[in-house]
């Protein structure tokens, strides 16, 4: 059993954020960061293009970010929080900044700015191609100056403490749901433990591991909103899932797919399809800078058209030093796959990217349940709508990881009595013994989210998917009850219910918007709604 005034959940950029600057506020309390993998191994390492934000005053305005990303999200923004992580985000990336991370600069000492999907200006600041490893590394640096912050590795959290384990009944319509903390399993010891927190933040990330093909790694699997689903907090427009237009298509190979930055056509790289044609200007009069939800539709259309599993980005125009020098990483990964982009085009296509929708939170970053918070890619804050601005997420998950230690750090919370918790029950299950009962039934699942309920959707794709996911949620849980529990009977157990809340929410939206492209319903409505559940 462990004890703790603050409990991080994720060691990214959202959990690292709120981690620092409370052990900077408070010296004399413990900040407790858990990871259910290596520190550095989020999707916040992963992230390319950079980090969106009004620098350059001369030629941009905070009007005009706030209008890109109002337009993005294409009516279903709440303009309040728009406003707040535009204005407030600038203030964030200069503490990031004042915090060792290192963006590039142009000839005069400017930073070079890069464009991307829905931008309207030169605003989004990196580092080559690796903007999110120089993000993550400087945030794992400076938190090595605190000795109040532990970071704990590998261990897998699997649920929260609430009053249900007090031996109340808890239901969605429960007041004051609490949370005191969590069951975590140390993977190297093999046991569940309680961690007993005054305050609780999930910084967990998003779930792109739901579908086949995705640009996340592995550790993106939907557990913070799976754990709040259970403890009955509300959970908030998971049908908007955005596709990542271009992901290198490499056949073959699964898992996590190698993404061709968006910024690459922000300078200048432009779509083909098979026969050569640049298809984007049939599309949209922003061509292959129009919003990504736009974009991947009229990939995934193309590749129907023309019975094909890719389309091309082509570089061949573009300057060879120049493409080098802002994308060494891409030049590479390309190069040793015998692509060379002076000479051939770029094999891409659409692949799961990012969650817009996720646990539902207040401009505090306070979710349903008393003290806990969510912030980051786990969270649905209001600032994306139905389709997200590139490179807006990072932004967002500084924004809300700062105001969840605004508010959490005034609040005053006694930590419950740690025997009033139950220890883990893990009586009557035994070793699992058949790993492919997990791993087939993992395979099925990304299949049919991504034949059933990826970028285009119909109704009766939609009934299908549910129907498997019933069986699949049945099977599972029958080993769940049965088995000793596994990181990776934990978190297909947390996809499934992921997987349940898209499609159901999928299914509650009788419209086509943003992300949520559906033949049945192919017009906007006229209502403006927020699915919660
Ligand atoms: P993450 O960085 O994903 O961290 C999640 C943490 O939670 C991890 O430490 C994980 O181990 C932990 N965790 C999860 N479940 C558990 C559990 N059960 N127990 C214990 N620990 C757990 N956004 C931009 O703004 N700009 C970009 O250029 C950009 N490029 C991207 C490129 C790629 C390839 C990808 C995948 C994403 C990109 N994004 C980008 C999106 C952005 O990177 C993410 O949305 C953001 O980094 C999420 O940060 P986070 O702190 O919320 O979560
Ligand atoms: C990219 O670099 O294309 C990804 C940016 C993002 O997801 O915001």
């Amino acid at each position: 059993m462990k004890k703790t005034d603050f409990l991080v959940i994720g060691s990214g950029i959202a959990g690292l954020t709120y981690a620092l600057k409370m052990a900077e506020q408070f010296p004399d309390k413990r900040i407790t960061v858990v990871t259910k993998a290596a520190a550095d191994e989020t999707n916040t390492k992963y992230a390319q293009g950079g980090i969106a934000g009004v620098t350059d005053f001369e030629n941009d305005s905070f009007e005009k970010h706030i209008n890109d990303t109002l337009i993005a999200g294409d009516g279903l923004c709440n303009a309040h929080i728009v406003e707040i992580v535009v204005k407030e985000g600038v203030e964030r990336i200069r503490e990031l900044i004042g915090w060792g991370a290192q963006f590039d600069k142009d000839a005069d000492g400017d930073y070079s700015l890069g464009r991307e999907g829905g931008h309207s200006e030169y605003r989004i600041l990196h580092h080559k191609d690796i903007t999110g490893k120089e993000m993550e590394r400087a945030l794992l640096e400076k938190v090595k100056q605190y000795s109040n912050i532990e970071i704990i590795k590998h261990w897998f959290v699997i649920d929260l403490l609430t009053q249900h384990h007090l031996g109340f009944l808890v239901t969605k319509s429960t007041p004051n749901i609490q949370c005191y903390g969590v069951y975590a399993l140390n993977t190297s010891t093999h046991q569940i433990e309680k961690i007993i927190a005054g305050h609780t933040l999930l910084a967990t990330g998003g779930n792109g591991q739901v579908y086949r093909s995705t640009t996340n790694p592995s550790i993106a699997t939907g557990d913070g909103v799976s754990m709040v689903y259970r403890a009955k907090g509300r959970i908030e427009n998971m049908e908007f899932i955005q596709f990542h237009p271009t992901a290198l298509y490499e056949p073959g190979t699964g898992g996590q797919a190698f993404l061709i930055t968006e910024a690459v056509r922000g300078d200048g790289a432009i779509l083909r399809n098979k026969h050569g044609e640049a298809f984007m200007e049939r599309y949209d009069e922003r061509k292959d800078l129009a919003p990504r939800d736009i974009v991947a539709r009229a990939i995934d259309n193309e590749m129907k058209i023309t019975g094909t599993e890719h389309v091309y980005l082509d570089c061949r125009h573009m300057d060879q030093a120049k493409f080098i020098h802002h994308f060494p990483n891409i030049y590479e990964k390309c190069l040793s796959l015998g692509i060379d982009i002076t000479k051939s085009m770029i094999p891409v296509a659409p692949a799961a990217h990012y969650s817009c929708g996720g646990i539902k939170t207040d401009e505090w970053g306070r979710t349903s349940i008393l003290n806990l918070y969510a912030a980051g890619e786990c969270a649905s804050t209001g600032l994306h709508g139905a389709n997200r601005l590139a490179s807006n997420s990072l932004l967002e998950a500084m924004v809300f990881g700062h105001r969840a230690f605004v508010h959490a750090s005034q609040q005053v919370t006694e930590l419950i009595d740690p025997d009033r918790i139950p220890d883990w029950d893990a009586g009557g299950t035994t070793d699992p013994r058949e790993m492919i009962l997990i791993t087939q039934s993992l395979k099925e699942l990304q299949l049919l989210m991504s034949d059933y309920v990826g970028i285009v959707r119909a109704d009766v794709r939609l009934e299908r998917a549910m129907k498997r996911l019933d069986l699949l949620w049945v099977e599972t849980e029958q080993l769940y009850i049965t088995t000793k529990v596994s990181p990776q009977l934990c978190e297909l157990r947390n996809m499934i219910s992921v997987a349940f809340l898209i499609v159901k929410m999928a299914q509650f939206r009788k419209e086509s918007r943003g992300l949520h492209y559906n033949t049945d319903y192919p017009e906007k409505s006229e209502l403006l709604q927020n699915i919660v559940l």
